[in-house]
């Protein structure tokens, strides 16, 4: 940790969501990467309060959001929904604390960063707190992180991606009903759907959030938009199929790229070898599966690396990642991990002013 931290008592941090899919391994990462914490808030609604949560080998007991007083803390990390972070997040900012959202609710909004640290960290070096962060969607991230280095050895043309993601991603109800569905199922019962539209047990579901008048579901139209932001390249084509599996955790994703230069091979391979964020398999049998790699890991798989056979510019990967963590938690707590030492000493000049004031 950076030195302006070392003898710092750390930060007041609450995590908003705290009983959910996402709060809930923001809660685990921060207390495994020992990130510098002199308290830690878990809030939900009103419904959770006192519910004990995890923080490490601790229980803490969740508050209520809704009397939650945002001047006490330094930073939270949301992950609540849109309309809560739409609510929220700016009364925190009002009040001093630092903003890292997890929603879709602020990604398109040019005035507040949307980071990947490995990708486009730079955009926090000279931003200024306290502000809101905005974390990206879960199947970007993990397809940013693979293509950066492709992207600054070849340059991007165009990118083809069909998505293979898990419930978890639509939160802990999801990961209920993929349970109780298979349950059901394998008794020779019917369960009713009620997150998904259709039977997500045994199926596939081409259809993640919303209907665009497009065509597009609004989970691929964010894979589009979001990519551009942190990519930096407004231009870019991409053109996304995102479909719901049934599997827990892990989101795999089919990328087919088309580069600006012809394709050196050797260099491809070394690139993703030594990619920050990136762990390459590049022996074709040993390819990743989101249960048996990625579930419960920090890094971003990439497996399946083939040249196209018909375009020297054309690449296929297949890129699988714990979403929860890489495409959620983890991300959201990296980009804390930067920001750590600019909040600390935010922290100290408003505790130096309170005492030259007493
Ligand atoms: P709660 O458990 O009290 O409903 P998931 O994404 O797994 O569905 O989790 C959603 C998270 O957002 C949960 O922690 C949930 O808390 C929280 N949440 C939902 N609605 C509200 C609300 N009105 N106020 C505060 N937290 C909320």
């Amino acid at each position: 940790m950076n030195s302006s931290l070392e003898h710092h008592p750390g930060l007041r941090v609450a995590v908003v969501g705290a009983t959910g899919a996402v709060g809930e391994v923001m809660l685990e990462i921060l207390a495994q990467r020992k990130f510098p914490i002199s308290e830690i808030w878990a809030l939900a609604s009103e419904r959770s309060v006192g519910t004990p949560v995890n923080f490490g080998r601790k229980e803490i007991a969740v508050d209520n959001l809704a009397d939650f007083d945002f001047s006490t803390v330094d930073l939270a990390l949301f992950s609540a929904g849109g309309s809560i972070s739409a609510e929220y997040a700016p009364k925190a900012v009002a009040a001093g604390c630092t903003v890292i959202d997890n929603s879709s609710h602020f990604r398109r909004d040019e005035h507040i960063p949307l980071v990947v640290p490995e990708v486009n960290g730079h955009v926090l070096d000279d931003w200024d707190a306290p502000g809101i962060i905005a974390n990206p969607n879960c199947s970007t991230i993990q397809m940013v992180v693979a293509l950066k280095p492709l992207q600054e050895a070849f340059g991007l043309k165009r990118v083809h991606v069909a998505t293979y993601q898990s419930v978890s991603g639509a939160g802990r109800k999801a990961m209920e009903e993929l349970v109780r569905q298979t349950a059901a199922k394998l008794s020779f019962k019917d369960a009713d759907p009620d997150v998904f539209e259709r039977p997500i047990a045994f199926n596939v579901l081409a259809h993640i959030d919303t209907f665009q008048d497009n065509g597009f579901t609004r989970e691929e139209m964010k894979m589009l938009w979001e990519s551009r932001r942190l990519l930096e390249s407004p231009d870019l084509a991409l053109t996304a199929t995102a479909v719901r599996v049934p599997v827990l955790f892990g989101h795999a994703e089919a990328v087919h790229i088309e580069t600006e230069k012809a394709l050196d091979m050797a260099q491809v391979f070394d690139l993703l070898r030594n990619a920050d964020g990136v762990e390459l398999l590049d022996k074709p049998e040993d390819y990743a599966t989101p249960l048996t790699e990625a579930a419960g890991k920090d890094a971003v798989y990439v497996s399946r690396v083939r040249q196209d056979l018909h375009d020297e510019c054309g690449l296929c990967l297949w890129v699988v990642a714990d979403n929860i963590r890489k495409g959620a938690a983890l991300n959201a707590v990296q980009i804390a991990e930067r920001l750590a030492p600019r909040l600390a000493e935010r922290g100290a000049d408003d505790l130096s002013s309170m005492s030259s004031m007493m």
